[in-house]
């Protein structure tokens, strides 16, 4: 599903991020389970990620992060239409942790959901946001990607456990001229191969029980390899076609922001787009897989470092669990 030609613009007006403090680093992960800094490091590029401090979730770190791209942006939380938060850690299973954000903030005026698209939740919620602004059914709009990724991961299953920490990163998007901001997305799906990366328990079809918990119903399951083969594909495929719809060219492309899933994966996205090393954003090494958090983190980080300039084009493109897959070209 692409999306373009509008009358209205989606423009960039503040972008934050939020880190928890605490660092488990791969030393951690030798003392828990089979596992090596070496193997961690070559398979996936991840030598740290950050967990949640005790009773700190979700909605706790999107605030975090709304605060500071709302102050970026100079915009009061009341003046608001819509909040939409990637995830697929909410605090709860009801209410959306868009509620508990919006009530924590007191954007009173703003309708607030969650979207579920695993690691392509950000680029699937930028692409609702900025299309909202474009009909003109919403002037403000604040979209989230946030996971507390370690409240669902198994710390005794090697091929898991090591992947995955919690962050947040949060963008407000404001009415613009057409050209700036947003200029096009990409979205897919394919539930056919919901095997490669799921939970079953807390869900209708198997409700967690005791027994479930203490199989670990309640924790994410996936086939590393087999998502392995399908990611680089369809990430570079979901960029071409962001790109083509906007018609921009990928030599125009300052910026490429991929999921931060796997170095591997980033680098195979990276060369088949035939962009240098230093036009990635890499930070898998230091926050692991934060899912929906990754693309937002790691753009709030390149606006940090000062090297993102207003007019830069930076294409983010998203794989993850469902299956889901998109891109979303921005102009900052
Ligand atoms: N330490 C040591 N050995 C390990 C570990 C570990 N932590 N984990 C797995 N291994 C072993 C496996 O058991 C296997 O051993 P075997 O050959 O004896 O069976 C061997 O290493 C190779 O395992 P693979 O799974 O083939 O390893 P691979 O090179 O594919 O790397 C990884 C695994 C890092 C998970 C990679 O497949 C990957 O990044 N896949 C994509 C992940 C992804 O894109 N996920 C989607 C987004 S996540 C989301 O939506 C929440």
């Amino acid at each position: 599903m692409t999306k373009s030609r509008k009358l209205k613009g989606a423009r960039i007006a503040g972008i934050g991020h939020y880190l928890p403090e605490r660092i488990l680093d791969n030393a951690y992960f030798e003392k828990i389970v089979d596992t090596s800094d070496e193997w961690i490091l070559t398979r996936s590029g991840i030598r740290e990620r950050r967990i949640t401090a005790e009773g700190e979730v979700s909605s706790d770190m999107a605030f975090e992060a709304s605060k500071i791209a709302l102050a970026e942006a100079g915009v009061d939380p009341k003046d608001l239409d819509l909040i939409i938060v990637a995830t697929v850690t909410p605090d709860m299973p009801l209410p959306s942790t868009g509620c508990l954000l919006q009530h924590k903030l007191g954007a009173v005026n703003a309708a607030a959901f969650d979207v579920s698209a695993a690691c392509s939740g950000f680029i699937y919620g930028l692409s609702v946001g900025s299309s909202m602004i474009e009909a003109g059914k919403a002037k403000k709009a604040l979209v989230i990607g946030v996971e507390t990724l370690t409240s669902i991961t198994d710390y005794t299953d090697r091929t898991t456990c090591v992947l995955f920490g919690d962050g947040c990163g949060a963008v407000v998007l404001e009415e613009g001229e057409p050209g700036d901001g947003v200029l096009s997305t990409f979205m897919q799906s394919d539930g056919g191969e919901k095997e490669l990366l799921y939970i079953t328990g807390g869900g209708s079809l198997t409700p967690l029980t005791a027994e479930g918990i203490e199989a670990g119903d309640q924790y994410i399951k996936m086939k590393g390899d087999g998502l392995f083969k399908y990611a680089v594909k369809a990430m570079v495929d979901a960029a071409k076609r962001t790109l083509k719809e906007a018609g921009i060219g990928i030599e125009d492309i300052n910026y490429l922001i991929p999921h931060q899933a796997n170095i591997r994966i980033i680098e195979g996205v990276r060369k088949r787009l035939k962009l240098e090393k230093e036009q990635v954003v890499v930070n898998i090494d230091r926050v692991g897989n934060t899912s929906s958090a990754s693309i937002p983190i790691a753009l709030s980080e390149l606006k940090e470092s000062g090297t993102l300039k207003k007019g830069d084009l930076v294409i983010m493109v998203a794989f993850g669990g469902g299956l889901t897959w998109g891109a979303a070209l921005i102009r900052y």
